[in-house]
């Protein structure tokens, strides 16, 4: 392996806590990262069953962990063993990083962040209409980190209630924000004037299986899927035969992780360095790779 940090006395330890966690990118990614700033950390990961989070993160506490990811399942239950949670973390409902403060630990959610910045390397927001497929926890941090910025959003889900509650709760935030039932009818009427589609759903995961119907997409369109195994999921492959502009979900799991690493060492890392450790990881050729 080239370049291998020295770990001594010194390294600060940074930790993934989540289950599974064993195909999770998040360690070569930061630990690229780690290695071309030349910074005395490693990134490991913990798989945590649900009954131990409590422990874990006093774990994280007492062994002086610099700092931690948080993913599934333990995402919204790790707020209640923390010592403080930042506000967009607490409107989003969840915490996606643990910064530990000698012995203080806070947690934030740069999910959000990361699909924002991932969208603004390839178009602009402010103004834009924007749909958004899926009302979970990554949705969630979507949408709240959109509102306020794009024009209108309107939110699909499959199952409604969440979509329309979800709406409810943004609808102080300057954009107007709509949520309904995830339905063809739907989406035609909602695409027809969009300027960004958002698959924030787990659909496509693994699989060859997309929630938009293909003649719905055309040119102009920004096609944003957060999935990314596959890392060109069928949703992107045939907005790209569409004539779309299209983001892969590696942006969003890259800028998310860039926005982690920086709360944790002070640095903004090189995020295509991040890009490409994690696309060598995936097994994918880098041009393949491209937008
Ligand atoms: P995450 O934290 O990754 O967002 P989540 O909170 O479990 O995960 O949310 C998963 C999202 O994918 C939800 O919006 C879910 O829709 P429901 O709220 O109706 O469950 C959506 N989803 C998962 N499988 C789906 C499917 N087969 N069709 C449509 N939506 C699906």
């Amino acid at each position: 392996m080239e370049g291998l940090a020295i770990i001594d006395a010194s390294t600060r330890v940074l930790c993934l806590i989540g289950k599974p966690v064993r195909h999770s990118l998040s360690p070569v990614m930061h630990n690229a990262a780690i290695r071309a700033l030349n910074l005395n950390f490693v990134y490991v990961a913990f798989e945590v069953e649900p009954q131990d989070l409590g422990k874990a993160v006093e774990g994280i506490r007492s062994l002086g962990i610099g700092g931690a990811n948080v993913t599934m399942p333990h995402k919204i239950e790790v707020v209640k063993y923390l010592d403080e949670v930042s506000e967009d973390a607490r409107k989003i409902g969840a915490v996606n990083t643990i910064v530990n403060e000698g012995g203080t630990l806070k947690g934030y959610n740069t999910d959000g962040v990361g699909a924002l910045k991932s969208l603004e390397m390839f178009t602009d927001v402010d103004g834009k209409k924007v749909v958004l497929l899926g009302a979970g926890g990554a949705a969630r941090a979507i949408a709240y980190t959109l509102s306020g910025r794009v024009s209108e959003l309107a939110i699909l889900n499959r199952t409604e209630e969440k979509a329309v509650n979800l709406a409810r709760n943004l609808a102080n935030n300057g954009s107007t924000v709509r949520g309904m039932r995830l339905s063809v009818r739907n989406l035609e009427n909602e695409l027809r004037d969009a300027d960004i589609l958002i698959n924030a759903t787990s659909v496509g995961m693994e699989s060859n299986e997309s929630l938009v119907p293909e003649h719905l997409l055309r040119p102009g369109l920004v096609v944003f899927d957060i999935v990314y195994r596959p890392l060109h999921t069928k949703l992107l492959r045939d907005a790209m035969k569409a004539g779309c502009t299209t983001i892969d979900g590696l942006w969003m799991l890259v800028l998310q992780g860039a926005e982690s690493f920086k709360l944790w060492t002070g640095h903004y890392p090189d995020i295509r360095i991040m890009r490409n450790a994690a696309l060598k990881a995936l097994g994918v050729e880098e041009n393949e790779g491209e937008g």
